[in-house]
């Protein structure tokens, strides 16, 4: 939610400061605004709506300057209006602040300042801080005004309360930006002569791709020449730059009309990556040795959303692969479940920015349980990888659009691998066996390949049905999951009514809701159930369903018997099969949302991360 970037350096900092606004802006796109020191003054430029609209306003206002900061904002205390558009600013004018995350205890501190003379210009939490900064300047004592402000900010942070990353700018103190991190995100990019501050790496890699992840409680202080870290109780600490190896170019959309589109393209290279590390040794990962191996009794795994769903199917591979019983829990409902604190348990948090805030909770509350605790993360030094006892990452590069895609079967294959290895460390897996499952797992990606060549064909069905106002998707098994992810896609970027049912379930009230022409979506992979689906399609038909079927090419035939439109994928094992069979449905859910003129990569009231609550 929201994204900030910051620049210092030699040049003017409005380019860099627009363009980093732009990768940021999957974070949340309802107004966007910068401030730019200019000859000593703050400019302060800002609009409603996207990065865009701030693009223009900045072109006629042409602020010049070396320090900057900008934000894009996803709102959350007061409207998306102008007001309300970061960065805010003090009584003086003279700071600067820019936020993501919430401040808890606004609405007290707002009541103090005010009753201090302070003038409040907004609804937002986040004006607090400029108003509590300038106050604090007020009682700190330094030699200099650079030391004042790094004090004000300490002491700032010592009474705002909650989750957030700021940025602060004085006038008094060119070539000067602080940055802040409590559990929201925030890293530092290091350059030559120049520094930047930003909630996500994308928005300065094509100028540097050396990073320093700051943790809980730091504060950055960034100038022209060096950056320098102290920790929450204001103590120098070292913290050595991380080079990323992502390419810039994995960050544009590379001639694709949308990023989404980019990233279910991006698919088998993602899963390429993701496995080369995935024939790892997650024993050391988890700190366990074999006993400690052989005597994992539960895992909980908690995600959200779409994680969610690649937590789903995990279930399935754990408890067939290693015989270890799962639970899979919305990390929003695990906080608040009583939760039985059973010895030998793994808590499994799966999540594509390691910032989704009811994740972090859900894995605090497992840590508090005393469980072990597991991140699959996709990005490096994110706020779960820290939170968690170990990570394995996904290896699938900066995903930006708002629908996750290629995070998704990256989090798949990556449960495959540490299902497959924990039924091989436990021994529910015989040797040959787990390499026969392995041996399928590297022949992913290149049926990825195939499976995205479906396009065309997706794209041109979508002509007869986008305009149906309900579709719904049905799966069974490993595939069910696949159906409420299907369903999850399709509504998030066309805004379209989709529900994803277990195919045995519709007879028990969901079938009532189909009409004649209602788009259903069937997963029938040519296995075991494959009958069984086929009665699916029957019922849905017989009662005027408009019945679309994904399945393999075994099969095709029968499947279009019963069937109006059949999309066949390649065939891998069952348990991989959700890899593949979801790849049409984010093609549909991709040309339903063109052909209805959405905004596909930044839906509405959608934003990529969720960190807040
Ligand atoms: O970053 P995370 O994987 O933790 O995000 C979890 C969900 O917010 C996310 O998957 C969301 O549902 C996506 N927009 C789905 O496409």
């Amino acid at each position: 939610m929201c994204g900030i970037i910051g620049y210092v350096g030699n040049n003017n900092c409005v380019p860099y400061i627009i363009d980093g606004l732009k990768k940021l802006e999957y974070r949340g796109y309802d107004s966007a605004g910068l401030a730019v020191l200019q000859n000593g003054n703050l400019v302060t430029v800002r609009a409603v709506g996207k990065v865009a609209e701030l693009e223009k306003a900045t072109l006629i206002a042409n602020p010049k300057g070396t320090t900057g900061i900008g934000h894009t904002r996803w709102a959350t205390h007061g409207k998306p209006s102008e007001e309300n558009s970061h960065p805010h600013t003090d009584c003086t004018g003279d700071i600067v602040v820019v936020h993501n995350g919430i401040i808890e205890n606004y609405l007290t501190l707002r009541a103090k300042l005010e009753a201090r003379g302070h003038r409040f210009k907004s609804e937002t939490d986040t004006e607090v801080i400029a108003h509590l900064i300038e106050e604090n300047l007020l009682h700190v004592r330094a030699s200099h005004d650079q030391d004042r402000l790094l004090k004000a900010v300490q002491k700032t942070n010592k009474e705002i309360s909650g989750a957030y990353a700021y940025g602060v700018m004085w006038a008094r103190t060119p070539g000067l930006l602080i940055g802040v991190k409590k559990q929201s995100p925030m890293v530092v990019g290091v350059g030559k002569d120049e520094n930047f501050l930003a909630s996500d790496v994308p928005a300065f890699l094509k100028h540097t791709n050396k990073v320093l992840f700051l943790e809980e409680g730091d504060v950055a202080v960034l100038h022209v020449d060096g950056v320098t870290v102290l920790d929450k109780d204001g103590k120098e600490k070292k913290v050595k730059p991380v080079k990323i190896s992502w390419d810039q170019k994995t960050a544009e959309k590379g001639g694709y009309a949308h990023f989404m589109l980019k990233e279910i393209y991006d698919q088998p290279q993602a899963i390429e990556d993701t496995l080369r590390t995935a024939r790892t040794d997650f024993g050391k990962i988890l700190g366990l040795d074999t006993d400690g191996l052989r005597q994992l009794r539960n895992i909980h795994i908690i995600a959200c959303g779409t994680a969610y769903h690649a937590g789903l199917v995990g279930k399935y591979y754990i408890e067939q692969l290693a015989g270890i019983p799962v639970s899979v829990d919305l990390a929003s409902e695990y906080k608040y479940r009583t939760v039985p604190q059973l010895p030998n348990t793994l808590a499994i948090a799966i999540s594509q920015s390691g910032e989704t805030a009811d994740t972090i909770g859900a894995v605090k509350k497992a840590k508090e349980l005393g469980f072990r605790t597991l991140a699959i993360c996709n990005v490096l030094g994110s706020s779960l990888t820290r939170t968690c006892d170990s990570t394995f990452f996904t290896h699938c590069g900066p995903e930006i659009s708002v629908a996750s895609t290629k995070a998704f079967t990256s989090q798949i294959t990556s449960m495959y691998a540490l299902a497959a290895f924990l039924g091989q460390a436990n021994g529910n897996l015989s040797q040959t066996a787990f390499e026969k499952l392995y041996k399928e797992l590297l022949a992913l990606s290149k049926d990825m390949g195939e499976a995205v060549k479906l396009e065309y064909e997706v794209r041109h069905l979508t002509r007869k049905i986008y305009k149906a106002d309900r579709f719904i998707f049905l799966g069974r098994n490993v595939n069910f999951p696949i159906a409420l992810e299907g369903a999850l896609k399709l509504k998030e970027v066309s805004y379209r009514s989709a529900e994803g049912f277990a195919a045995g379930e519709i007879k028990h009230g969901p079938i009532s809701i189909i009409d004649k022409g209602t788009p259903v979506i069937v997963l029938m992979p040519h296995d075991a159930l494959f009958e069984k689906m086929l009665s699916a399609c029957q019922e849905c038909r017989a009662r005027g369903a408009f019945v679309v079927a994904v399945t393999t090419k075994a099969g095709a035939k029968m499947a279009a018997d019963v069937a109006d439109q059949v999309f066949i994928v390649p065939q891998t094992n069952e348990l991989l099969q959700p890899v593949l069979d979801v790849v049409p449905l984010q093609f549909l859910a991709y040309w339903i949302a063109k052909r209805l003129g959405c905004d596909i990569d930044q839906p509405r009231n959608l934003a990529k991360s969720v960190t807040v609550e």
